[in-house]
This record gives structure tokens, sequence and C-alpha cells, in this order.
């Protein structure tokens, strides 16, 4: 394991159990929808790539690329580093990210949606939700599953755009906190 990394909580097996739980779920629900998932980069990387090799459905795919974290902690705001986005009107949109926290992301994007496209429908998929009290509304439809709040890493999760390449989920320890 990665010296920085204070514990394991999800190793390989797990989060191919998971992925395939979610995957068999979507499966189902969209079957003889037109499907354009929508990847939150950078977060979502892995998961997504994971995740859709086990969808046997025709769909589409986007990435849109937002940034809302500095360190540890939430902005409070996203950026969009995207103008061109695809044309998604009358299509099923599944967005797709790595973890549900202060739930602002998926609710932004999903607002943004609703208010600038025709899409036909939109929902939410996360593979981590954290315990955390939230300002939003919103329940993502698919949940990988639930962790404590506490800030981790790996399987495309960063601390400042490191660690999203370890092939399992950790709790970063403190004293790798000051380092990047
Ligand atoms: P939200 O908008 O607060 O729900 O957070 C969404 C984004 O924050 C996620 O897509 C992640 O990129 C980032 N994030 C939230 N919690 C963590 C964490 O524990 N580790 C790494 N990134 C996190
Ligand atoms: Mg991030």
């Amino acid at each position: 394991m990665n010296e920085d990394i204070e514990k394991c909580l999800l190793d390989k097996q797990r989060i191919s159990a998971i992925v395939s739980t979610l995957a068999e779920k979507i499966e189902k629900d969209y079957k003889n929808k037109n499907l354009t998932v929508i990847a939150i980069l950078n977060g979502s990387l892995i998961f997504v790539a994971d995740l859709l090799r086990q969808i046997n459905l025709p769909l589409q795919i986007d990435c849109w690329s937002v940034s809302s974290y500095h360190g540890t902690k939430s902005t409070g705001e996203i950026k969009f580093r995207q103008h061109e986005l695809m044309n998604i009107d009358n299509r099923h949109v599944l967005l797709v990210d790595d973890i549900f926290d202060t739930g602002l992301t998926l609710t932004k994007i999903k607002s943004k949606i609703i208010s600038e496209t025709k899409a036909a429908s939109v929902a939410c998929c996360a593979f981590l939700r954290k315990n955390v009290k939230r300002n939003t509304d919103l329940i993502p439809e698919y949940i990988g599953i639930d962790i404590e709040d506490e800030f981790v890493v790996g399987y495309g999760l960063d601390y400042n755009e490191h660690y999203r390449n370890l092939p399992y989920i950790g709790v970063l320890k403190k004293e790798a906190i000051k380092n990047y």
C-alpha cells in the first residue's frame, strides 16, 4: 500500500463488486431508452470506464470537466471548463461522478442541464456518498456505497490531483495532507 495511506477502505475486489451491482441496475433501468452518460471529470474517469464496460446497452458518452475542490475542502463554487456541450435534447442523461459530498457539483450540473437543454430526463450516479449534512434536495438515483465523512483518495479520487491512480480507495494520512 502507498505509504501516505492510513487505511484501505475498499479494495479492488470490493470496488469491482459494487461496480457490477450498479451496472446491472443501470442496464435494467435504461433498456429501450436512448442513454447519454456524462462523466464528470477528472474524478469519475476510472469509475466510469469500469462501469460502462459492464453496461450492455447502446449509449453515448460525453465528458464534462468540472472542479470544486481545493485541497480537502470544497470551494463552494464549481467551475465548468467546457463551453461546447454535446447535444442531449430528447436524450436520457445519466451524470456520473466519483463521490457525492456536499452535493453541490451534481446539483449545479443537473440544474444547468434542465435549464439549458431539452434532455428527456436527468439522473445522477456516484460511486461513493459521504455521511454529511447537505444543503440540497438532490438524491442520486445510483450510489455505489455510503462512507463516513473522511477524506479519501484513489480509484479516481484525488488530493490536489495526486493519488488518482491508486487501484483501491483509502483514507489519506494527516501527515500526507501537507505534502501537496
Ligand atoms: P460535492 O460537490 O461536494 O458533492 O463534491 C464533488 C467533488 O468533490 C467530487 O467529485 C470530488 O472530486 C471532490 N471530493 C469530495 N470529497 C472528496 C474526498 O473525500 N476525496 C477526494 N475528492 C473529494
Ligand atoms: Mg476532485
